[in-house]
């Protein structure tokens, strides 16, 4: 499951990032792997992934890694013997990892999670499957209990792909442009103001004027008010969170003012 990675001058010898996956459906990652900024990472050897599968130590000529629930109820569990055994492997090969389980119970990952996390040097991802995982790996193993979303997945493989990648892209040299994890969306509790490329007008839609006048300073302030006005509209709960600055509140009102006026469309 490790990428084979090209020879190169500037590879630097250890990766920034070591990812291990425990998960019993390593294909699941094959093609994200392979692909776009996480594959460009792997092949330039910043990442490192592997993979290990709780089933290759399932014991029994079927290798069964899930049984029903003690207490009743519908679906199976994972057993924890497989899965205890597949970390252990993992670990004694490649050392200890900050260990983080994936779950719909978990605490919700999110872009402060991500800095915290490219701050580790070695990262397990475990992904839970079917109804769920036996509760001791939880308490034996994970350092941290993690869920994407308000939402239940069939398993934590999506979920670890999402991790890997939001984790991954903040590696310096992973993006091209060094500013380009600073200026986004949630990085000061504000999402991204809204872009636009080539050309001037599509589909009787013109770019915003402003955007056009060559006028860095018009721009800056045009774009920290569409950032606030589109957290307003779309996500009033990160406003609640990270109350609008002085400046912000300025901005705010100033503008409503001349909308009101010119009456602009909402973004
Ligand atoms: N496994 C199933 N659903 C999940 C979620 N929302 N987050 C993390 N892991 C999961």
């Amino acid at each position: 499951m490790i990428r084979p990675t090209k020879p190169s001058a500037i590879q630097p010898v250890e990766p920034a990032l070591d990812i291990e996956l425990i998960s019993l459906f390593p294909e699941m990652f094959d093609s994200f792997l392979r692909t776009s900024l996480v594959g460009k990472a792997i092949e330039n050897r910043i990442v490192r992934v592997a993979c290990t599968n709780p089933r290759d130590f399932a014991p029994g000529r079927h290798r069964q890694v899930d049984d029903s629930p003690y207490g009743g109820g519908p679906g199976m569990i994972l057993r924890p013997g497989p899965v205890a055994d597949a970390i252990e492997a993992a670990e004694k090969e490649r050392g200890r990892a900050h260990r983080v389980l994936l779950s719909p119970a978990g605490r919700l990952f999110d872009q402060a999670l991500a800095k915290e996390l490219v701050g580790r040097k070695r990262l397990m991802l475990i992904c839970g499957r079917y109804e769920g995982i036996d509760e001791r790996i939880a308490e034996l193993f994970a350092d941290d209990v993690l869920s994407i979303g308000d939402y239940v997945l069939a398993g934590g493989e999506v979920a670890a792909t999402v991790i890997v990648e939001a984790v991954a892209r903040l590696i310096p040299g992973v993006l091209g442009c060094a500013e380009s994890t600073e200026d986004e969306s949630f990085t000061a509790g504000r999402l991204e103001y809204p872009q636009w490329t080539r050309p001037p007008v599509f589909r009787e839609r013109s770019v915003p004027e402003v955007l056009l006048s060559g006028n860095h300073a018009q721009v800056a302030v045009w774009r920290r008010l569409e950032s606030l006005r589109r957290t307003q509209a779309r996500r009033p709960d990160l406003l609640v969170r990270h109350p609008p600055s002085e400046d912000e509140q300025a901005l705010l009102s100033g503008t409503s003012r001349k909308r009101r006026k010119k009456s602009l469309p909402q973004t």
